[in-house]
């Protein structure tokens, strides 16, 4: 285990004055701030069941490679692009999803697109690559663009300047297009209910499990796992009993059953062979697509929300770009193409906030990998988090620049130094869905408010599984000018 790693003492949630290009003053995006103190594993493993993020040094930022060999077990970080590239892409059969995320993700998505290996992710993956095709995910846009608009509605009637906490409500926006999406709205229930659940399950599962790092197997009902499982039997019940409305109602008339994404799942037929998704492996993805695509995009909006309101500058660029290609009308697959702006700034953010902030594998083979032979079942950490403020790979890694994702700009990045949807064949499924969400919504809100972080309120990037702001964003809504 990394014993040498050094830690970050303090926990910086204030955001620095920092100079930049020697010109303007720019303010520092809030993020822990790395310390040269070394750490014994124990405390490492302590540091990354509180917070996985802070528990990287100075050092982790500089080098390209880090391994540890300990009695317990083989480490190795990648942060160099060719190193990232060996692993998820050039010699990916040789790494498995690490037995650490499998033991905080399978309890709630058993054996879907996320956790499966073998024939088995094979099979789903070009099952399901269909579903999420360019032409499909532009169909889903006015249904993304309705949920906007339901926000934006509620938004309107509130007093001026009323307080918002901005990541709570990019979480119901994105489950509310989920809804829509997946289920064409025959949910029942309740966004309380469904988000108390969502909050359980991430606040226990989604640490890093300290009993299951020391070795204690995933049968053990450690607290956390038992806190987590009535979370669980509620998502049960309410989906077993969406999917099986679904199913009657596609068996008695399918031509008046709505082509959402459950639909889609279950009549997609694999393109070799023609065999359709199992029952299981039906409930297993509607539960992947509601973790993996609700969540994560909720993240992404909330810092780019936060970003936008330090710097006034871009906000004023996106919003104006915002009345310029939607002028009165709402966002849809087409107007939104032409968004480069909104896109540079929801890049830099998931830059600066990866929402999926560490990837890990275990190696399966011998390998070589920048150099360094190691062993099967080392630990193989892809920290998304460090590569993306790496020293070595960004200019000014620590502030934000969404210049950095201009056309003629955006080329020039590695394709394995910049991976908020990671990289290789397990790359997301749902990149394209989730980019023209954040494009709809950022579009259709900033060209009519304008977000304000409410003063002195603490913003700290919290990892659990997913990225999040610890203690939400209290933000003011202002209603802008739109008369020119
Ligand atoms: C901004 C939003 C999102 C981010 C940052 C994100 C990030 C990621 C990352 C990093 C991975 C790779 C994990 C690994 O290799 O270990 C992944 C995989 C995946 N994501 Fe996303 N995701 C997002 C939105 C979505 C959405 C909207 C969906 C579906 C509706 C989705 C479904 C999936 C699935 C099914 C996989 C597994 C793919 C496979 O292994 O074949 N994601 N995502």
């Amino acid at each position: 285990m990394p014993s040498h790693f050094e830690c970050w003492e303090v926990f910086a949630m204030v955001e620095e004055a920092t100079k930049i290009s020697g010109a303007s003053r720019l303010r520092r995006p809030a993020a822990p701030v790395p310390h040269s103190r070394n750490l014994s594993t124990l405390a490492f493993i302590l540091e990354l069941g509180k917070n996985p993020i802070a528990a990287f040094g100075a050092r982790a930022y500089r080098e390209h490679y880090v391994y540890e060999r300990s009695r317990l077990r083989h480490f190795l970080m990648v942060a160099h692009p060719d190193g990232i590239k060996h692993v998820l892409l050039d010699n990916a059969s040789n790494y498995v999803k690490s037995a650490q995320a499998q033991r905080q993700l399978k309890l709630a998505l058993g054996n879907g697109l996320v956790t499966a290996e073998g024939a088995s992710w094979r099979f789903q993956r070009r099952t399901a690559a269909p579903m999420f095709q360019t032409r499909q995910i532009a169909a889903f846009a006015p249904a993304m663009a309705d949920a906007v608009e339901a926000m934006l509605a509620r938004w309107r009637s509130l007093p001026a300047g009323a307080e918002v906490d901005v990541a709570d409500a990019m979480m119901r926006l994105t489950y509310d297009i989920i809804s829509r999406t997946m289920f064409s709205n025959d949910v029942t229930m309740d966004y309380g209910e469904m988000s108390k659940a969502l909050a359980t399950y991430f606040e226990n599962v989604g640490r890093v499990d300290i009993l299951g790092a020391l070795g204690f197997p995933d049968w053990v009902p450690t607290p956390r796992r038992l806190r987590a499982w009535p979370a669980l039997r509620f998502f049960r019940r309410e989906m077993d009993g969406l999917i099986s409305r679904r199913r009657t109602a596609l068996s008695e008339n399918p031509a008046a059953v709505p082509q959402d994404l459950l639909t889609l799942l279950l009549t997609a037929r694999d393109p070799e062979g023609g065999k359709l998704f199992g029952e299981a492996e039906v409930f297993d993805n509607v539960m992947t697509f509601i973790f993996a695509g609700h969540e994560t995009t909720a993240n992404t909006l909330a810092w780019t929300f936060y970003l936008l309101s330090e710097f006034p500058e871009w906000d004023a660029r996106v919003a104006q770009e915002a009345r310029h290609a939607l002028g009165g009308g709402l966002a849809d697959g087409e107007n939104i193409v032409g968004l480069v702006q909104s896109r540079m700034v929801i890049e830099e953010a998931m830059r600066l906030y990866p929402p999926a902030p560490l990837m890990a594998r275990d190696a399966v083979g011998p390998d070589t990998v920048g150099g360094i032979a190691i062993e099967p079942g080392t630990f193989v950490l892809v920290p998304i988090w460090v590569i993306h403020r790496h020293r070595a790979l960004w200019k000014d890694p620590d502030n934000f620049d969404p210049e950095r994702f201009a056309p003629g700009a955006r080329e020039t990045i590695h394709r394995f130094a910049y991976l908020p949807f990671g990289g290789g064949p397990r790359i997301c499924i749902g990149m394209g869905f989730a980019m023209q969400e954040a494009a709809v919504i950022l579009a259709s809100v900033a060209r009519e408010f304008r977000l304000s972080l409410k003063p002195g309120h603490p913003v700290e990037p919290m990892a659990r599984i997913t990225l999040r702001p610890h203690h939400g964003l209290a933000m003011t809504v202002w209603r802008r000018d739109t008369s020119n």
